[in-house]
This record gives structure tokens, C-alpha cells and sequence, in this order.
């Protein structure tokens, strides 16, 4: 007889207290080979092995492509014992030879396969474009590493697979491994690990221990060097491993059992079906986790299935394993073999009615052995216990359903989820009934179809993680994030500075990428553009008051032949339902690009547009900070106002009515393509709103001068917008014809946009948007009323910024001290409102004093507030603001 020694840091040894057991034939009974039997001493050794061959990066040191070299070598091994390796396993488990001749070339299979795709597919690196988080600028990318020593403990039905399984996940992605396989079956195991041996895996990488699995597995289950455990079994005792790894927290992956459904519905192939049926249950004497053991048949065609299954299933030879002509051998031992004739005993006693089998079977030519005729129960209930446990052998029940919806949930009513199967002619049904079914794998039309690259793993109680392909790769590996900061300075560390006093960042990316063609009759330019953008189809977004001036038509008239419509629909201060509005009639016009023409209002909403035209859905689905990975629907502004200077921001402001708030898209792909600055567009703009508007990007300007992430490009052009408007706004409002203070203050908004981009706003803003969400006061309005009044509160946060600001709107500072400059600037600001009949009172614009309160709190709470130059942190202070500006 053979005798068959454990595999331990490379060599082959006799377990260290000598015992041994013996392997039996379940086909004859008779016992083949001898084998040590591993004790605690061995699975520490082996474990110790795999430890020190992973730690010293021999093997999880490597490139996956050089791992996957030695695979290939490890595979050929395999090949070169192929008919050894197809007797020994076929003898040892009593899985027939037509069966089991397979098995080497799969083994080798999934060892070339999976090492590839290590090698060619699998992302060991991975960029994060945008890591979601603003305060943190810098590479975050993720690294998959090997998770380090893991156990692999399998079952006895498929002891040469499962083994190539373990191994194959474990080392293709550079872990060592310590394999258990059951007791009843561990020859081929061992052979195997001849193989590797044999091609040169490094010692360590891979162990084999044979012995029983209770005394063994606690070993490997609690072993503090053990970093995962991957076990196929019984649910029973994947509960138990799952319990042992608790203790030292051990990443574990459980393909446990299975009472998958099989369901014909009433319009099946029914040759395929029955034989559909048969091959899932009886395949393998029914050994398999994920069998077909509840068919579920509809009960227009019950009574002809059964028939015709009952013929088919006594069709099938039953005989010794090695004879050629057996479908199926003997079941795997003795104890096997009472468990199914206690349950099918069970089964008649619960009432379902025997059709076939029930009985044990006799292999021609054989004495002893364990074989179990191919046995079918009709009438079978879903909550019998036959129906609800794992039999693990050739017993099918057949259940009746009515409805799709019955089968459905029938199909859900049990604790495990592990495979299941579909029979019908129309596909279509076929998949809506399968989405429906809980469970980890469902083939239509066919039973056991397993692919290296398709996942495999169960719901529910039938298993945790997955095996083959990505996801089974991945579980053999641990995820981590990598972030290598933009800086080394912590003064540029946003989050950091939590812990500091200082709230001023110093480092700065500056990108502002907008096409800006500014001047008189720029826009002609627009027809090159939307061809540059490779865009035919524009439409363009406006509102009334732009439309009614005229404007709509001018750019209508430019883009010639490429505007396919205009929306108008956008009220001030834009909300989510525009948008969608908007949206729509894109898509049905199927716009290639949007061309805005107006304020603030209508370009925010047009990029709302460019968003959800290009990602579909609704506009509230897009609302998000930094998460668009690529370039949105092209968009050209053809800006209205004199202040908004979203032409070329990043952000998006929108009201959205069920939050109750402005909310925000801020992305650099919200960016838009091109900006017109030409002044015919905004001489028609009346006085008033000029001035307000005007406020807006003088606020722009002096909140990113100020801001905590301020930085000195951004100052110059804040400071020089502070400067064009002061000096060409009076004009502006006096005579809207002027054309050079038009196009002055345009491109003054520009740059306050600019600026803004990269340093934000601050208190201002937050204030602002609230009353404009709470009172509906214009934004432009509402900034210029405010403005002066934060300044004073900021004043000693930005003193040397607002003095230059001071001297950017002429005031003459020499003499000054720094504080007497600085509030200087507030009251030039406060003086050049007064010259342009600026409103300065919210009194006077219908805001009531009581609501001032909600308006603190809402305020503190907008983003903006985060970059103000002075930390605002108490809504008693932004109250007191909001009483001064009454
Ligand atoms: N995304 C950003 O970067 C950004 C920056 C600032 C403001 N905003 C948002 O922009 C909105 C305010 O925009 P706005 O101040 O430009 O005003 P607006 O777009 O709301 O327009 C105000 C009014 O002016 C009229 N109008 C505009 N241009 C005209 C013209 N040339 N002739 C005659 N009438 C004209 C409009 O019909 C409208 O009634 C707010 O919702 C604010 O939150 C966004």
C-alpha cells in the first residue's frame, strides 16, 4: 500500500508523533494508502513555515508576472501526473473516472488562469482621481497587497479541485498557504504539493497537512500567525471556523452548503429541463454544494416532468468509479451514506411520495462499497425538512408551484443561497425571475457550468466572500489606500490647522481653465468655437428678461445654423425642477452643447445641464462636491450681468426646495469651455441691476483677497477687479452704453471668478444664500448689503489685504495705521453703493426682523463660512451681523 507523508516547508515528513491512518476506497471499502496523520505540533510547524516563506518576500516579494512563470511550471507538473492524479483522486473519493479525468487539466487550468490575470489584469494599483475629500489635495491611489499566511481547509466530495481552488487563489496573488483537505480525501492534495515541489515554489509558500479536521482546525483557525482562513464545508462548521478566527480577527471567506432551487417554468424545453433537473441533483451522486435538490416545477407540467424524470433517473448506471460506463459511483463513506437513507426515511414520513431509488444501490461486479440510488420525491412541501436541509446525496424533491411569483418565493424560503437554475424558453422571464432569486449563482438553461473567471460564493447562510475571478482574487488580498500629500508644509494643511491658530493656507494649485475671447463683437467667435468643440447641436438657456433685451436672438443669430432652440424658462436664483426643465428639452432636441446666455442665474443652471445631460437622471442626483471623473457637455457663456463671473467658476449654486437650500455642484469638469466677454451683451442691463450685480463680484473679490485659502495669483486678481470696478461702475450705471466700462466690468467678474475658483468665499456668501433661499433676495442684492459690514467684522483677520483694497478704490491710506486703512476700505465700498443707488437695508427689502435668528444658524452652517478670513463658529455673532444690515 502507499504511504503518503505531509508536506512541510518543502520536504515531505511523517507527522512528529508517527500516527498515520489509513485511506479508503469507497467504491469497495477496502483501504489504498496510508497517510501521516498531522497533530497539533505539525499544523504549528506548517503554519510557521508558511509565515517565514511569506515574510522573507521570496515568493510575496515577487512581481505578480514573475509569480505567474513559476505557475505555469507548477501547472505543467500538474499535466505531467494528470493519469495519477485521476486514478488516485478517483479511487480515494469515489468519483467516477469520466468525471474525475477531467480534473488535472481544470486544476492546471485555474492555476495558468488566474496567474495570468494576476499577472496581465488584475488592479494592483489603482488611481483615485478624486479622493473626495477637498482639505486633503494630493495622489491617493490604492495598493492591493497579499493578505499574508492563509489556511485553506476543504471538503472530501471534490479533494483535487477544491485543493487547486485554494492554492491557485492563495499564491497567484503572493500568499503562502497551509491546505487542509479532509481526512477521507487527501491523496491528491499531496500530489499536487509534489508538483509544486517539483516546479520550484519556494519552500513554506505551500503546506499540506493531513488529519482529522476538529483537532487541526483549531489549530489553524486560532493561530495568531494565520492572517486568513478560506473554507468550504458545511455550514455547520463554517459557523464554528467563523467563531475560532473571532478571537485574532482573522479575514475569512466561507463557501459553505447549499438546497439551491431548480425551477422549470411552464414553458421549459422539457428534454432540456428533465435532463436539466437530473444532471443537477444527480451529477456527482448529488455531492455537490450548490445541486439542484429543490426543483420547483410549474404546475401546468408537473405530472409529464415527473414522469419524465422518473425515466431519465432510472437510465442512470450506478457502478465502481473506475468502470468507464458508470454515471454514478459510491458515495463518499459509510456515514454518508446513513445520513441519506435518514433522510430520505424522514422524508416519506413527512408525506412526500417516493417515485424512484430510495434505496441503496449495488455496483455490478462489487462487493461493499457505499452507492445510493438515484431517488426522487414528488409531492414535496418547501418547509419539509427534506426541502430545507442539505442531504448531500442523489435525493431530489420535486415541488409544485402556480405562479412565477410563487416560485419566486419559494425559491427565497430557505436559510441558504448558495446556486440555483432557471429552465425556459424565454430568457426574458427567465431573468426577471432570477433577479428576484437570493442567491449567489443562477444558471439559465443549465446546472454546474463554473468558469476560472465567474464568481462563485453564496447568500445568506451559504457562505461569506467569493471565489474565481476578481472578486475571488481580491479576497486574497487587503486594500490600501495610499495618500501622498501635495505639500510638506503643514501651514498648507488645511486639517492640520484645526489644531492651530493658524487658518491661513500657503501653498495653492492654481487651474482656471475657461477660453476667454473678450471684446467688441467677440461674438462672432462662437461659430469657430462650438466647431472646435466638435458640436453641431446647441442649445441655448436664457431667461426672460435676457431674452426680452434681445440677447437670445444676437447669439441665435451668431451660432447660424447650430442652434437647434432656446429655453427661457429660468426665474433668479435658479432651482433643481429648471434644470430638469431644461434637461429635457436637451434631450429631446438631443442638444450637443449649451450655449447660456444671461446672469448667474441661467449659467448655473446651464451647467447644471451639462451635467445631467451627459449622466442622465436627475439634476438633485448630481448635486455633489468633486466627483465627475471627465469632461461634461460642452458649454459656451455669453455672460449678461456685471458680476457673476461663473462664467469661468467651478461651482454651481442652485436652490433645491427639499432641502431647503442652495446647494452646490463644485467640480473643475463643471468649468466651462469658452466665455465671451463682448459688451453688447450686458449695455442693455438696467441700473439697478448693473449696481447689484456689480456687488456680487466685489464681494467675489474680496472674500477670495481674504479668504483662509487666498493665495497670491488670486490676489492680483482680486485686487485688479476691486480696481475696475471702482473705477468704471459709476459709468456703468450712469450710461449703460458706455461700452469700454462694460466691458470693464465684465472682465472684472471674470477675474473675481477667477479668484474665487481657487480661494472661495467666505462669510458673505454663506449670508447671502441664505436669504436668498429663506427671503428670496437677489444674490447680487444681498452681497452688496452685507459686504461691508463683514468686512469690519474681519477686520483684524485681513487688515494689510483691505488696506489694499482701499487703495485699489482710490483711497489715499498714507498717514493710515493698518487698522484705519483697513476700515477704510469698508467705507469706500459702503460710499461707492451710495453713488450707484446700491440698496442698503434688508429692512427696506422685506426681510423681517424675527427671521434673523433661523438666519444665523443657516448661515454658519453654508459651506462658504469655512474659508472666511476670521473663524466663524458662533451664530451669535453672525446675528448681530445680520441686525446691523436691517
Ligand atoms: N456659479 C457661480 O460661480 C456664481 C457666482 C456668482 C453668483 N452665482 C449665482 O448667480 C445668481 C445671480 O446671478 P446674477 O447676479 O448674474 O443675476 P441673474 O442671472 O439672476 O439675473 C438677474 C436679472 O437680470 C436680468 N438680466 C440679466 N442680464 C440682462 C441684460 N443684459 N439686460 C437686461 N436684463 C438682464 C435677468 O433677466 C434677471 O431678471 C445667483 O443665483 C448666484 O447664486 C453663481
Amino acid at each position: 500500500m502507499d504511504h503518503y507523508k505531509l508536506f512541510i516547508d518543502g520536504e515531505f515528513v511523517d507527522a512528529r508523533d508517527g500516527k498515520t491512518f489509513e485511506s479508503i476506497d469507497p467504491g469497495t471499502g477496502l483501504p489504498i494508502a496510508t497517510v501521516a496523520q498531522a497533530g497539533k505540533a505539525d499544523a504549528e510547524a506548517a503554519i510557521e513555515a508558511a509565515r517565514r516563506a511569506f515574510d522573507n518576500g521570496d515568493w510575496s516579494g515577487l512581481e505578480p508576472a514573475a509569480r505567474a512563470a513559476r505557475i505555469y511550471d507548477f501547472a505543467d507538473r500538474v499535466m505531467q501526473q494528470g493519469l495519477r492524479l485521476t486514478v488516485t483522486e478517483s479511487m480515494d473519493s469515489g468519483q467516477v473516472v469520466g468525471l474525475a479525468k477531467f480534473m488535472p487539466m481544470l486544476g492546471s487550468g485555474i492555476l495558468r488562469n488566474l496567474a495570468y490575470y494576476a499577472a496581465t489584469r488584475f488592479p494592483w494599483e489603482e488611481e483615485i482621481p478624486y479622493s473626495g475629500n477637498v482639505f486633503a489635495p494630493g495622489r491617493d491611489y490604492i495598493r492591493r497587497e497579499p493578505v499574508g499566511v492563509c489556511v485553506g481547509i476543504i471538503p472530501w466530495n471534490f479533494p483535487m479541485s477544491m485543493a487547486f481552488w485554494k492554492i491557485s487563489h492563495a499564491i497567484t496573488m503572493g500568499n503562502t498557504i497551509v491546505l487542509k483537505p479532509a481526512s477521507a480525501t487527501s491523496l491528491s492534495a499531496l500530489i499536487i504539493a509534489e508538483c509544486a515541489k517539483a516546479a520550484g515554489i519556494p519552500k513554506g509558500v505551500i503546506n499540506v497537512i493531513a488529519g482529522p479536521g476538529g483537532e487541526l482546525g483549531k489549530v489553524l483557525c486560532t493561530h495568531p500567525y494565520v492572517d486568513k482562513i478560506a473554507f468550504t464545508g458545511s455550514t455547520e462548521v463554517g459557523r464554528e471556523i467563523m467563531k475560532m478566527a473571532a478571537d485574532t480577527v482573522k479575514k475569512v471567506t466561507l463557501e459553505l452548503g447549499g438546497k439551491s432551487p431548480n425551477i422549470i417554468l411552464d414553458d421549459a424545453d422539457m428534454d432540456l429541463a428533465v435532463e436539466g433537473a437530473c444532471f443537477g441533483t444527480f451529477f456527482h451522486q448529488g455531492q455537490i454544494c450548490e445541486s439542484g435538490t429543490r426543483v420547483l416545477v410549474s404546475s401546468k407540467i408537473y405530472d409529464e416532468f415527473i414522469d419524465k424524470m422518473k425515466k431519465r433517473a432510472e437510465r442512470l448506471r450506478v457502478g465502481y468509479q473506475l468502470q468507464p460506463t458508470s454515471h454514478l459511483g459510491p458515495l463518499v463513506n459509510e456515514v454518508q451514506l446513513a445520513t441519506v437513507e435518514r433522510y430520505v426515511k424522514l422524508g416519506k414520513g413527512e408525506g412526500a411520495e417516493i417515485v424512484t431509488g430510495g434505496k441503496r444501490a449495488e455496483a455490478p461486479g462489487i462487493k461493499g462499497g457505499f452507492y445510493y440510488a438515484p431517488t426522487i420525491f414528488a409531492k414535496v412541501k418547501n418547509k419539509m425538512r427534506i426541502a430545507q436541509e442539505e442531504i448531500f446525496g442523489p435525493v431530489v424533491g420535486v415541488i409544485k408551484f402556480d405562479s412565477d411569483e410563487e416560485a419566486v418565493a419559494a425559491a427565497n424560503d430557505s436559510m441558504y443561497g448558495l446556486g440555483g437554475g432557471i429552465f425556459s424558453s424565454n430568457h426574458a422571464r427567465a431573468e426577471r425571475v432570477a433577479r428576484g432569486i437570493r442567491t449567489g449563482t443562477i444558471w439559465i438553461n443549465n446546472y454546474h457550468a463554473f468558469g476560472d473567471f465567474c464568481p462563485f460564493g453564496g447568500y445568506k447562510q451559504s457562505g461569506v466572500g467569493r471565489e474565481m475571478g476578481q472578486s475571488g482574487l481580491s479576497e486574497y488580498t487587503q486594500v490600501k489606500r495610499m495618500h501622498v500629500a501635495y505639500y510638506a508644509d503643514h501651514e498648507s494643511n488645511f486639517s492640520m490647522n484645526i489644531l492651530s491658530d493658524n487658518t491661513k493656507i500657503s501653498s495653492f494649485q492654481y487651474k482656471c481653465p475657461t477660453n476667454v475671447i473678450a471684446g467688441h463683437g467677440s461674438l462672432a467667435a462662437i461659430y469657430k468655437e462650438i466647431v472646435n468643440l466638435g458640436c453641431r447641436r446647441a442649445l441655448i438657456l436664457t431667461d426672460p428678461g435676457v431674452r426680452k433685451a434681445g440677447l437670445a436672438q444676437l447669439a441665435k443669430d451668431a451660432l447660424v445654423d447650430f442652434c437647434v432652440g432656446i429655453f427661457d424658462n429660468i426665474a433668479q436664483d435658479t432651482d433643481l425642477d429648471t434644470v430638469d426643465a431644461a434637461t429635457g428639452m436637451a434631450r429631446d432636441l438631443k442638444a450637443d452643447c449649451i450655449v447660456s446666455v444671461g446672469g448667474g442665474s441661467v449659467i448655473d443652471t446651464a451647467k447644471s445641464v451639462c451635467v445631467t445631460l451627459k449622466n442622465g437622471g436627475r439634476a438633485n442626483d448630481h448635486v455633489a462636491l468633486f466627483r465627475l471623473m471627465e469632461p461634461q457637455t460642452p458649454h459656451i457663456v455669453i455672460p449678461t450681468t456685471s458680476g457673476t463671473g461663473s462664467e469661468v467658476t467651478n461651482v454651481a449654486v442652485i436652490k433645491s426646495k427639499i432641502a431647503g437650500r442652495k446647494v452646490y455642484i463644485v467640480d473643475l469638469h463643471i468649468v466651462p469651455n469658452t466665455a465671451i466677454l463682448d459688451p453688447r451683451f450686458t449695455m442693455t442691463l438696467p441700473p439697478g441691476l448693473t449696481a447689484t450685480t456689480a456687488m456680487d463680484a466685489m464681494t467675489h473679490a474680496i472674500e477670495a483677497l481674504t479668504s483662509t485659502l487666498s493665495n497670491r495669483i488670486c490676489d492680483g486678481q482680486a485686487l485688479h477687479a476691486i480696481r475696475l470696478i471702482g473705477e468704471n461702475l459709476p459709468t456703468a450705471v450712469v450710461n449703460g452704453k458706455d461700452e469700454k466700462a462694460r466691458l470693464n466690468m465684465q472682465i472684472a467678474a471674470t477675474m473675481a471668478g477667477w479668484a474665487f475658483t481657487i480661494a472661495q468665499v467666505g462669510l458673505v456668501h454663506a449670508m447671502a444664500h441664505t436669504l436668498g433661499i429663506l427671503h428670496n433676495i437677489p444674490h447680487g442684492t444681498a452681497c452688496g448689503i452685507i459686504l461691508p459690514k463683514v468686512m469690519r467684522f474681519n477686520i483684524d483677520h485681513a487688515a494689510e489685504k483691505f488696506g489694499k483694497v482701499a487703495q485699489a478704490l482710490g483711497v489715499d491710506t498714507a498717514g493710515m495705521d493698518g487698522r484705519k486703512a483697513a476700515l477704510s476700505a469698508a467705507d469706500a465700498i459702503e460710499a461707492l453703493m451710495t453713488k450707484v443707488g446700491h440698496p442698503m437695508k434688508l429692512r427696506d427689502l422685506g426681510v423681517p426682523e424675527q427671521s434673523l435668528g433661523i438666519c444665523a444658524f443657516h448661515a454658519i452652517a453654508d459651506t462658504p463660512s469655512l474659508f472666511n478670513a476670521r473663524p466663524v463658529n458662533d451664530p451669535g455673532q453672525v446675528l448681530e451681523i445680520y441686525k446691523q444690515v436691517h
